[in-house]
């Protein structure tokens, strides 16, 4: 086995007799022939293995959340249409007790509803009828009350949206879509 590497130092020889670059060198040992040496080339195959695997791995989730699409919630009664002037807001939950929705009665006699969720980071949008415009209050993002599209402000997406049905003077949220 090759002797390599300057650690190689004589049992007694007194440090301070050592010139500068031994001294740290006895200090520090480095036992070159215990070291397990990499070769470039199994490097290389560890990178390409480890890299195959994450490509792997995130593909394998990307299918897993394509599959796993979250169960259709039932239609739900929002409110009656008098409970809503023209103009006006209703404020309630869908698909869970945990989303919140607004309905907007547009001017016009349209029912729109969207998730209260901001798309920037979640905060509360508010309908401001007077300004005609969904507000988020936390970076003043602005959505169009018509579309749900975002019209000013940090906002990246739409807001979703929520399908809704009239039976009667009855109004249904019957589902969410993005
Ligand atoms: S959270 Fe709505 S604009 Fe930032």
């Amino acid at each position: 086995m090759t002797e390599r590497g300057p650690d190689r130092i004589p049992e007694g020889t007194v440090l301070s007799e050592r010139r500068p670059g031994e001294r740290w060198r006895a200090e520090f040992p480095y036992h070159w022939d215990a070291d397990a040496l990499v070769s470039r080339r199994e490097l290389l195959h560890l990178a390409v293995y480890t890299s195959g695997a994450l490509f792997a791995g995130t593909a394998l989730l990307a299918v897993l959340g394509l599959l796993r699409r979250p169960p259709r919630a039932a239609p739900q009664p929002v409110a009656r249409v008098e409970e809503v002037a023209e103009g006006q807001a209703f404020y309630f939950h869908y698909p869970t007790p945990d989303d919140e929705a607004v309905l907007l009665h547009l001017p016009g006699g349209r029912f729109v509803a969207y998730s209260q969720k901001c798309t920037h980071l979640a905060c509360s949008v508010y309908y401001q009828p007077e300004r005609g415009r969904l507000f988020c209050p936390c970076h003043d993002g602005v959505f169009d009350p018509v579309t749900g599209e975002p019209v000013a402000g940090p906002p990246p997406r739409r807001l979703p949206q929520i399908v809704l049905r009239r039976e009667g003077d009855l109004i249904y949220a019957v589902e969410r879509v993005l």
